[in-house]
């Protein structure tokens, strides 16, 4: 709506689109998913206050051996189901941030709990090989299928690897190696370039960069790092390379309405990464790749147009640039379309497309031009795990045949349009209402009210997630639907109305018995009993 509206002029599905979809698209009707979890519980139930006293008790244990105040709470993996997670003092929560959008098929599916029941798949999950070197007899016919499967149109070559930063950790390092080969002519390194590489010295160890964006994010590893510019104390201490931060658009919203501004970012952000390619190809260190997340997911739920990344795309083309698109939150399927590029109608394949989260493992896709000679350029000594893939493979099957993607599209759809109608009422305490398939967010009136709105949700069983200085993210499963999005619409509204009220500072949390419980509980399917709506809140 919104979207398609500021999109028109552009807005198509990448050329030839991931298989994937293609197939999706032949039938319209998602199986019933309700079946999938016979366990999911009707609505949240929320026994304690939170953290409850158990869960206080493994933090304490926990600190005495790491850091650990970064965790929210123990979670119980036993009884979690579907779209629903049960905390150690035996909370349940309906999820909507699932484990920083990891979980692409709900809480103990009972499909992947019997994946290992195969003794070829176990041997495969215990013997861990070292993959560069030992990989089993069946990892090419495995690789073979996911490409198959997913590979981004145009993409023919695919990495595994251990986790988000360490996909956008060697895809920098591809980008390097393809920039330098491209200089050079070949791969073949003069006497001097090898004697240098060992004391980090030109022309062995090149003068070279990575551009980002202001509020990206693209992981914690030290080259990595550099990239990231969402949060001081992710960098704070920790040397970083002298690369260029280039601006990301910030839009206002509703986009209908802010047509020209929207425009005018885009156009003010892309004249900037011009003139900072130029200033660092002068200062000597060349821009060799850019990279770019489709919605800038950390930093703060930030879109751009497809018009901006077509754009991008070509700065990078004309400047020998590879274009490394950081898929890591967007990929599998959580906007809609199984990458979230396909929005983009590029004019050809981006060079790198890394993934992770909810495609069980690191990794990326790349042109054969990113491909290094030799061998031991880009290696480490698990590169990935076959037992993530195996996973992973059984994942892509049923979201095939439980058509999920178009399930993400219409629940979506649908929570967008009532989180808009909540938006009308309720503006200014949450605005910029925006997103893609399930991928949403909205903005509070002040960081301390998005605080305050989480911290509400919680009490009342949404798990919910922050970005950016004052928005809040939704990232459910692939499986989540209109019935937990009534769910959660219902408990926002409640949760927003008390906090235009004047914010308690002290006194219990919400106790569980303000939940009317008779509300979220859910007909079973054939019910004639009419699901809650906005409309009845
Ligand atoms: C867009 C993006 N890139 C990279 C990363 C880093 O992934 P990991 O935490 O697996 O290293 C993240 C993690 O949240 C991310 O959202």
């Amino acid at each position: 709506m919104m979207w398609s509206k500021f999109l028109k002029p552009y807005f198509a599905t990448y050329r030839d689109g991931s298989k994937l979809i293609k197939q999706n698209h032949s039938t319209a009707v998602c199986n019933n998913l309700s079946e999938t979890f016979p366990e999911e519980p009707c609505g949240p139930c929320i026994k304690t206050p939170i953290p409850g006293p158990r869960t206080k008790q493994l933090l304490e244990d926990l600190n005495k051996i790491q850091q650990a105040n970064s965790t929210s709470i123990f979670v119980n993996y036993d009884k979690c189901a579907g779209n629903y997670l049960v905390d150690a003092d035996g909370n349940t929560y309906l999820d909507l941030y699932t484990n920083i959008s990891t979980i692409p098929l709900g809480y103990n599916h009972p499909e992947l709990l019997q994946v290992f029941n195969k003794q070829h798949e176990l041997r495969s999950l215990i013997n861990r090989p070292a993959l560069g070197v030992f990989p089993g007899e069946d990892w090419p016919a495995r690789m073979k299928n996911i490409i198959n499967m997913i590979a981004p149109y145009g993409l023919t070559q695919l990495n595994t690897m251990m986790c988000g930063a360490c996909a956008n950790e060697n895809a920098f390092k591809h980008a390097f190696m393809a920039y330098r080969r491209k200089m050079r002519g070949n791969d073949n390194f003069s006497r001097e370039e090898k004697d240098t590489a060992l004391l980090n010295q030109v022309p062995g160890i090149p003068k070279l960069s990575i551009m980002s964006f202001k509020n990206c994010f693209h992981g914690r590893t030290l080259g990595t790092l550099s990239a990231t510019r969402s949060k001081f104390i992710q960098k704070i201490d920790i040397p970083a390379f002298d690369w260029p931060c280039a601006p990301f658009p910030q839009y206002r919203y509703p986009l209908e309405e802010n047509c020209e501004f929207n425009i005018e970012e885009d156009n003010k952000c892309l004249a900037e990464v011009e003139h900072l390619m130029d200033r660092w190809c002068r200062k000597g260190m060349p821009v060799a790749g850019i990279i770019v997340e489709p919605i800038q997911s950390e930093g703060g739920d930030n879109h751009a147009s497809p018009s901006f990344f077509r754009k991008l795309q070509s700065i990078a083309r004309n400047n020998n640039a590879a274009y490394i698109l950081d898929e890591i939150q967007t990929g599998g399927g959580p906007t809609g379309k199984f990458w979230c590029h396909e929005y983009f109608d590029l004019d050809c394949p981006p060079d790198i497309v890394t993934f992770s989260k909810k495609l069980q493992l690191g990794g990326y896709f790349s042109t054969e031009d990113m491909k290094p000679q030799q061998p031991f350029r880009t290696f480490n000594t698990w590169m990935g795990d076959p037992g993530k893939v195996i996973i992973l493979e059984k994942c892509l099957k049923i979201i095939m045949r439980d058509k999920l993607i178009e399930n993400v599209c219409s629940t979506g759809k649908y929570t967008l349009e009532c989180l808009e109608q909540i938006q009308s009422d309720f503006c200014p305490t949450i605005h910029s209402v925006r997103g893609r398939g399930t991928f949403i967010a909205f903005t509070a009136e002040t960081p301390e009210k998005r605080n305050e709105i989480i911290k509400r949700l919680k009490s009342k069983g949404v798990w919910s997630g922050a970005c950016g200085s004052a928005s809040i993210r939704l990232r459910p499963t692939l499986m989540f639907q209109q019935k937990h999005a009534d769910i959660f619409l219902d408990i926002l509204t409640k949760v927003i109305q008390e906090t235009r009220c004047p914010i308690r500072k002290s006194g219990p949390e919400l106790s569980p018995c303000n939940i009317d419980k008779d509300k979220y509980r859910v007909p079973p399917p054939d019910a004639s009993t009419p699901q809650i709506n906005l409309k009845d809140c």
